[in-house]
């Protein structure tokens, strides 16, 4: 894979500026919403594992529609951790939400711990890719499932001008020519990720969702 310029913690203060953009940008709000009510029509009890989870956004998502789930979030950077707690706190969901701070590629938990695994816009970062695909799948139960979820830089002018009508010009520019720059990820590069013998999932799909893509692997 080509190297790009990663920074794979988020330290403060973007980890401030990060939060606030994701409380307030529509098209990161809508993904949160979405992927929280694909995740609770599969799931209502359980254990889910939210790798990079940011500012917690997703489990309050899906800890306001699936009480009974037990959620842990786990990022590398320690601010977000901290702006996580707060909100889960602040959401009044810290019973069932728990976050704390771990790299993907060395996650502590015990073997098959997880119903599921999900992920939003965190894939792009992680430095050793197949080594984290290698430990969601250890600390997933048999049949488990992971839905890694991540903006996609290779998109057609049709998917494009979706995003413009749906999100108008100055969003739309942003988030395809400034934010996708570097915050993203094209299905070659899932595809060379996903050829490392490392990754043993039987079953491993990429999902087309317009400037989204979602990688769905069962263990
Ligand atoms: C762009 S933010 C996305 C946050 C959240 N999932 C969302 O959708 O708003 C990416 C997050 O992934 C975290 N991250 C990057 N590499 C990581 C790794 N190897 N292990 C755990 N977290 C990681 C970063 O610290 C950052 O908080």
């Amino acid at each position: 894979m080509k190297r790009r310029f990663k920074i794979e913690s988020i330290p403060n203060p973007g980890a401030r500026v990060y939060s606030w953009i994701a409380r307030k940008s529509p098209p990161l709000r809508d993904l949160c919403i979405e992927v929280a009510e694909e995740v609770t029509s599969k799931i209502i009890a359980g254990r889910i594992l939210d790798v990079g989870t940011g500012p917690a956004y997703l489990p309050v998502e899906i800890a306001k529609r699936a009480p009974n789930l037990e959620i842990v979030g786990i990022d590398l950077s320690p601010a977000m951790v901290a702006i996580a707690t707060k909100n889960a706190e602040k959401w009044g969901i810290s019973d069932h939400v728990r976050v704390q701070r771990a790299n993907a590629a060395d996650l502590p938990f015990e073997d098959g711990y997880f119903d599921l695994v999900v992920s939003t816009l965190s894939l792009h970062h992680w430095l050793r890719p197949s080594e984290c695909l290698k430990e969601i799948n250890r600390v997933l139960k048999k049949n488990g499932e992971a839905w890694i979820y991540d903006a996609r830089r290779d998109t057609t002018k049709e998917v494009n001008a979706q995003f413009r009508e749906r999100y108008g010009w100055l969003l739309a520019f942003v988030f395809l020519n400034l934010v996708r720059a570097h915050s993203s990820i094209t299905v070659r590069e899932i595809d060379e990720i996903l050829s490392s013998p490392e990754i043993r999932f039987s079953r491993k799909t990429v999902v087309d969702k317009g400037v989204i893509l979602k990688l769905q692997l069962v263990k």
